[in-house]
């Protein structure tokens, strides 16, 4: 969705290189605070006297102080007449904190740059509103695609109330994701496995099959050595029930938590086990037959996002149904081979050419031996 770009009155509809410089500054400061701030936004703050940075901020979640706040006490009494630039919408509601339009305002801003309205029905339009009411210069839309992009997991989860979903394989030159015998440690070098983590450590959940699970007995922590609010959630569609007690997932659940869903699978003296190791086995809520309600389910705990990590069935029955936002491949430079060595994707795939999945905004970036190609699935509609 484009946002609507307004002005301010009284200055050039065009903002300055300044203003650029600033809100980029702004939009760092947020992005410091990832794997700290879900359910919530990423937000950064500003502020300014012309081109001096007077005061900044950033939000965590754990802190019971929004950016705003932060930039303005830094600023004092040099806030009277600044410029405040900041990287989302300022909410006007009494939340978990007072409002920050409240602070931006007592504290004498006099104008307020921001990207975006914030998608929060609570705070949506009304930031904006209320800082106008008060005779503050407001302008929207800066680098608005950009911001979108650094909270593309929060618009998404307020806008859609499912969590953004992430798809991510690593793959050799012919596609594969193992060999014939199952092996599949490790196809892509250093480099692309480090930045496996960094991903991991950008979502709430991280989601495999039964398949992976028994193929690989993954332990899917976050290993990027960076500080998290929450653990990341340890997801396991397994209709059948089949993973082990004795599997690194259930071994560790009670250090991370680990959610199977079982379908219509009965209790056992398997579930019985797990659940004693401290895994949750998600029965009635949800079948991992039913993505849509897994995703509904994920919803419900907050969990804003979710990386997919195979295997390949997992990931085609995700493609299939159009619920994937965004994709990346770690393309190693190794040909596996075989007919029988499996495939990255799975499930019904496209019947034509023209019905192959385009992805869009793509980026693409060398990780030592490897090429990362990351995404976003063009919507049929959007052509
Ligand atoms: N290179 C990589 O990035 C990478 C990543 C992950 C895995 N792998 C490799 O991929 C291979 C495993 O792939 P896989 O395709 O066999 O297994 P998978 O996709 O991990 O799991 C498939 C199994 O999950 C269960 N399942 C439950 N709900 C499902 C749903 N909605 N859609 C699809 N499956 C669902 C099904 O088992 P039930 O019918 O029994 O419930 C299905 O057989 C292994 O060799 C592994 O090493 C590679």
């Amino acid at each position: 969705m484009q946002p609507k770009l307004e002005t301010i009155e009284g200055l050039e509809s065009e903002w300055t290189e300044t203003d650029r410089r600033l809100m980029r500054r702004a939009l760092a400061l947020a992005a410091q605070g990832v794997g700290q701030v879900s359910p919530g936004p990423l937000v950064g703050c500003v502020i300014a006297q012309g081109s001096e940075i007077v005061g900044e901020g950033l939000y965590v979640y754990e802190q019971l102080k929004h950016a705003e706040t932060y930039a303005l006490e830094q600023a004092g009494t040099k806030a009277k007449g600044a410029t405040a630039y900041v990287s989302l919408e300022p909410h006007a509601h009494h939340g978990r904190t007072p409002p920050c339009t409240d602070a931006l305002i007592v504290a004498g801003v006099s104008c307020v740059i921001a990207p975006t309205q914030d998608p929060n029905p609570k705070v949506s339009g009304k930031g904006f509103e209320h800082l106008r009411a008060a005779g503050l210069a407001v302008s929207v839309g800066l680098l608005a695609r950009d911001a979108e992009k650094l909270n593309e997991k929060y618009f998404h989860f307020m806008r859609t109330g499912r969590p953004f979903v992430h798809l991510k394989l690593a793959t050799s030159l012919d596609g594969k994701i193992a060999t014939r015998t199952g092996d599949s440690r490790w196809i892509t070098g250093t480099e692309s496995r480090a930045r496996a983590h960094e991903l991991r450590h950008e979502y709430d959940a991280i989601l495999i099959g039964a398949g992976t699970a028994l193929a690989d007995d993954p332990l899917l922590t976050d290993r990027s050595g960076r500080k998290r609010r929450r653990p990341l959630v340890r997801v396991v569609l397994d209709e059948q029930l089949t993973i082990a007690p004795e599997s690194k997932l259930a071994m560790t659940a009670k250090d991370a938590p680990v959610l199977i869903f079982a379908g219509s699978s009965p209790t056992s003296a398997l579930s019985d086990e797990l659940e004693s190791r401290g895994v949750e086995v998600v029965r009635d809520r949800a079948s991992g037959r039913d993505l849509g309600a897994v995703l509904d389910e994920l919803w419900r705990r907050e969990l804003q996002s979710v990386l997919i990590e195979g295997g390949a069935n997992v990931a085609g029955t995700f493609l299939d149904a159009g619920l994937v936002n965004k994709i990346s491949f770690f393309l190693a430079p190794v040909v596996i081979g075989g007919s029988e060595a499996p495939n990255a994707i799975g499930g019904q795939g496209a019947q034509r050419l023209v019905d192959a999945l385009e992805l869009q905004d793509v980026e693409v970036i060398t990780r030592g031996r490897d090429i990362e190609v990351t995404g976003y699935p063009k919507r049929r509609a959007e052509g």
